[in-house]
């Protein structure tokens, strides 16, 4: 069967004067198109290193990732990511700041512009199109960061702590919106967290990496009753119960 991304067996390494840190350890993991795959695990074990990988910033010392069952270097697939920091320019206004990559790939057309002001509009940030990123809250910025993110239409995206800087009650709502977003637009997701409640509250299976070099301990596939928000998945029965099994699960992992 092809997936629509494929690690097999991938390790790597840092390289420095000093020493060589390995970081990652034959991680093997698929992904289906459509899925929403949150990973979980203790601070510095290489989940960022994880995304650096499936989208090609590094390239794996061994193993291989395949996109829709071709290596990386022979499938162009757009890939959206995401980071903690917004890196919204504040010399720039919302509009700008979020058509600056279409503007830097030549793509910022008519359809392209349509397609932005339709975003902006249903995700409530048309009135700020004209401000700049500092008269935003920080919820508010993450959503127009979204926006620009998904205006290249990426066919797979990467969030790296995307909520992080956020205080809870607005990391909850952002949370929510960006969860509601991506479902509609039917995205193909990765979502790196500390927070193992967001995980739950998202994801429809949840990784858990162990201490680095990081190896997947555990693949938690998720399910409720119903479709469920994010925040209603919260208060939903089986949350505590998975809460508790990845809980477990990082712990051991701490002390072992
Ligand atoms: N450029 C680099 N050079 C050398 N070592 C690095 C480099 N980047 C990361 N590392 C090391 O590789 C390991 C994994 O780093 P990575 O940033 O992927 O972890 P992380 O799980 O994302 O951490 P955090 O939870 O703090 O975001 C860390 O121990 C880090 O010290
Ligand atoms: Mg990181």
């Amino acid at each position: 069967m092809t997936h629509f991304l494929e690690l097999k067996s991938v390790s790597y390494s840092y390289q420095t004067m000093e020493a060589e840190t390995l970081a990652l350890k034959e991680i093997s993991l698929q992904i289906e198109e459509g899925e929403f795959i949150a990973i979980v695990g203790p601070s510095g074990c290489g989940k960022s290193t994880l995304l650096n990988l499936i989208c090609g910033l590094i390239q794996p010392d061994e193993g291989e990732i395949l996109l829709k069952g071709k290596p990386m270097e022979e499938m162009a697939m757009n890939i959206g990511y995401m980071l903690q920091k917004d890196h919204l320019f504040e010399w720039r206004t919302i509009y700008s700041n979020v058509t600056l990559g279409l503007e830097l790939q030549h793509k910022l057309d008519s359809n392209s512009r349509k397609r932005v002001d339709k975003m902006l509009k249903t995700y409530g940030l048309s009135e700020f199109a004209a401000a700049r990123p500092s008269q935003l809250s920080g919820g508010m910025r993450q959503r127009a960061a979204l926006i620009r993110t998904l205006a290249m239409e990426p066919e797979l995206l990467l969030l790296d702590e995307p909520f992080s800087a956020l205080d809870y009650q607005t990391r909850l709502s952002v949370c929510d919106d960006i969860y509601e977003i991506l479902k509609k637009e039917n995205k193909t997701a990765i979502l790196v967290t500390h927070d193992l409640s967001e995980a739950i509250s998202v994801g429809d299976r949840v990784v858990i990496l162990g201490r680095r070099p990081a190896q997947i301990k555990n693949i938690i596939t998720l399910s409720f009753d119903q479709d469920l928000t994010p925040i209603q998945r919260r208060n939903a029965k089986p949350f505590a119960s998975y809460f508790n099994t990845i809980w477990k699960e990082l712990q051991e992992n701490e002390c072992s």
